[in-house]
């Protein structure tokens, strides 16, 4: 058993309040590898930014968990090196059943989700409440689901999303006890959110995709004032990255993402945490795609690894900074 406190992370709770009270959100950063991991405490700690480091059930597969616990506790190590202890969670993302859940918490996580949103509403329940009640015993914090994300969350895949019913937000979260609700308004998972035919194009064909439905996230923050509620599928998906892919010999069609401005509005109400893993995912293509492109004779991973870190930290840093708001706040 690995207690988080001795990795020097903090679970979500003060951050979550902080955060709802000073309308902004923190940033959720999806992490697979040193350099992603690298780039977004590099970022939070110039941005003085907390942060949320996210690992999925993929990473876990991909990655190892004894391996991403010691890289969580580097990183709340290197944060103070760099010279500013900014708050880490380290937080399972997607959480698919109750043993994966304890695994997790015996092994350092700080927070963790439990997503039953796929289950029908007293299956949810009950695993939700399962997974409170062991997480609990070792103050780590935990995020439920309710509505389901159009696109796919690790193996399942969801056509249309089904938007959140507020009227069930009190009664899921009286009964499960969790901390912080993750809600369905029109974001979705992956780089293509939208089918081209949901959106509207603008004057340069740029596709626009249908807004996020703020009333029923006004909605739900009616029915609980203060808590602490977490969008998913968040990224942008910038264009700039789009086209440096496609003129680098890749091939992404009609990918379009969340704008910032609607993102901008969400982190300013009681969405305290935002989720942002498809983005990260574009910055490094693009650049390691470039650098193949201009060095074909380049074989140093470091060289192509190096500038993809790079590119991540600046957009981390835009994001903390522009979007989220979370700069100055750790
Ligand atoms: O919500 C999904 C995240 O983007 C994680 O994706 O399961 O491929 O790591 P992944
Ligand atoms: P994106 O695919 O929009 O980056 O969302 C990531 C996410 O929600 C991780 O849980
Ligand atoms: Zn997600």
């Amino acid at each position: 058993m690995t207690n988080y406190k001795d990795l020097g992370l903090v679970n979500s709770r003060e951050m979550f309040s902080k955060a709802v009270t000073g309308g902004y959100a923190i940033p959720a950063y999806n992490f697979n590898n040193m350099e992603q991991l690298q780039a977004i405490i590099m970022a939070c700690v110039e941005t003085k930014s907390p942060v949320i480091l996210q690992v999925s059930k993929g990473a876990r597969d991909y990655a190892n968990i004894n391996i991403l616990k010691n890289m969580a506790r580097g990183a709340t190590e290197y944060a103070h090196e760099l010279g500013c202890d900014i708050p880490v969670v380290l937080h399972l993302d997607h959480g698919d059943s109750f043993k994966t859940a304890k695994d997790c918490i015996d092994n350092g996580f700080s927070s963790v989700m439990i997503d039953g949103s796929h289950f029908p509403y007293e299956e949810n329940v009950a695993l939700t409440k399962q997974v409170v009640e062991y997480a609990h015993k070792f103050d780590v914090t935990v995020e439920g689901e309710l509505g389901v994300l159009a696109g796919i969350e690790d193996d399942v895949v969801a056509e249309h999303s089904t938007y959140t019913q507020p009227e069930e937000v009190i009664d899921f979260v009286s009964k499960t006890g969790v901390d912080s609700l993750a809600i369905s308004i029109g974001t979705s998972h992956g780089a293509n959110k939208f089918k081209p035919e949901q959106c509207t194009r603008n004057a340069d064909g740029v596709l626009i995709p249908p807004p996020l439905r703020f009333d029923i996230l006004e909605e739900i923050e009616k029915q609980l004032p203060g808590f602490p509620i977490v969008l998913h599928g968040s990224s942008s998906v910038p264009q700039v990255f789009v086209k440096m892919i496609n003129d680098n010999g890749g091939h992404l069609e009609n990918s379009v993402g969340i704008p910032e401005e609607q993102l901008r509005k969400a982190a300013k109400s009681a969405v305290c945490k935002i989720n942002i893993d498809s983005d990260a995912r574009l910055a490094m293509t693009a650049t390691v795609r470039r650098v193949f492109n201009e060095k074909p004779g380049e074989f140093d991973p470091r060289k192509y690894l190096g500038p993809a870190r790079a590119a991540l930290k600046e957009m981390y840093m835009e994001k903390n900074i522009n979007v989220l708001g979370s700069a100055n706040h750790a």
